[in-house]
């Protein structure tokens, strides 16, 4: 079979004007027993719940060091099996996930090509997802679409077999897993420094089509006293929806193009590639923007503390030289993730008192 049959379109009555909500009346349709169920957005997350899930990877990494740990933590969830249907390209929330689940001793599976499923023969999304449940207890999704995990956790939640969704990366929309490892590495970056409280961050970049930005922005309303510096060219600047939020919250934010002006002010540096993968016309698109790059010149006017973060992956947004540095904690943040995704799938599994239990009994 060399090409695809073409999509079949299923009619969701209702899913139109669910979609058309706001976030924060749809938020209880993805909470069972005052629990997150799906995660879906950044907003269904509060502070309450972020100090929670910063404790608990703290808790699965220092426990994952030992064998008996280990041994422990795979227990947990051996009984459970996951699904990951990544079929927009991922390296790190891919393998964050798979090896998150292999920590709690989860079974994988996985589809990575519409190509090789029943999706070529035309089968709808949505039915391939209905599918999925028939067998696993949690899905991951990472899709091109915006909107498409928030639709199969509508469509799954009123269903026979409702299964847990997270959507690990919708569109240039939202990628709520990759905003709880940034606040967990900002969060252990200031252990010392009165945590994120108070604290000055700069996003550089590509912040219109960055879903990581988004997502995070989205998280700062959690936080005391935060100031956001938004630097990016004119052409990339972020979206009204995210600076509205911020207003509503009263979380201070600027806007430049002067990437050097503000670098001394900031206690951390979050820099993203641009994603030419969402050009109207990518060959069009210039593929590098010099003045949003961290060079290595730079590590002498930013401040001692300051950490500097990508989600990766990476083009030229940071010269290599900035690795050695100790500020540079993008290897230790993609890392964060597959601790941090291991604790939310124990919250999600409810198993996350045993592994806090575990780690006080040591
Ligand atoms: N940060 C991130 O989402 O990376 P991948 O696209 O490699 O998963």
């Amino acid at each position: 079979m060399t090409h695809f049959t073409e999509k079949t379109i299923q009619n969701y009555p209702g899913w139109d004007e669910f979609y058309a909500g706001e976030v924060d009346e749809k938020i209880d349709f993805f909470t069972k027993g005052h629990r997150l169920f799906d995660v879906i957005y950044s907003q269904q997350f509060d502070r309450r719940f972020l100090d929670y899930i910063c404790r608990l990877s703290n808790a699965i990494r220092l426990l994952a060091k030992t064998k008996a740990g280990s041994r422990k933590l795979r227990r947990l969830l051996a009984h459970k099996r996951a699904m990951l249907y990544f079929v927009q390209p991922s390296t790190r929330t891919f393998l964050s996930f798979l090896n998150a689940c292999h920590i709690l001793g989860m079974k994988v599976s996985d589809i990575r090509d519409t190509s090789t499923s029943s999706e070529i023969k035309g089968e709808s999304q949505e039915d391939s997802i209905r599918t999925f449940a028939s067998y696993v207890d949690l899905i991951v999704i990472r899709h091109p679409e915006a909107g498409f995990s928030e639709k199969t956790a509508w469509v799954l939640n009123q269903s026979e077999r409702p299964v847990p969704v997270i959507n690990g990366g919708s569109g240039p929309d939202q990628h709520p897993t990759q905003a709880l490892l940034d606040i967990y590495t900002l969060e252990r970056s200031f252990e010392h420094i009165g945590r994120l409280d108070g604290k000055k961050i700069a996003m550089v970049g590509d912040l219109k089509r960055g879903r990581t930005v988004r997502s995070l922005s989205y998280l700062m309303k959690n936080y005391e006293d935060i100031t956001l510096y938004f630097v990016s060219p004119k052409v990339f600047k972020m979206k009204e929806d995210i600076k509205s939020f911020l207003e509503k919250h009263k979380i201070q934010f600027y806007e430049t193009d002067d990437f050097q002006s503000v670098m001394p002010l900031v206690d951390a540096v979050y820099m993203t590639r641009i994603q030419k993968e969402y050009a109207d016309d990518a060959v069009e698109e210039a593929d590098d923007y010099p003045d949003f790059f961290f060079k290595e010149a730079y590590l002498s006017i930013i401040q001692p503390h300051c950490v500097i973060m990508h989600p990766l992956p990476r083009r030229y947004e940071i010269e290599v030289a900035v690795d050695k540095d100790p500020r540079a904690v993008y290897w230790r943040q993609e890392r964060n993730g597959m601790w941090m995704r291991a604790a939310l799938i124990a919250y999600i599994f409810r198993v996350e008192k045993e592994i806090l239990k575990e780690l006080t009994a040591q």
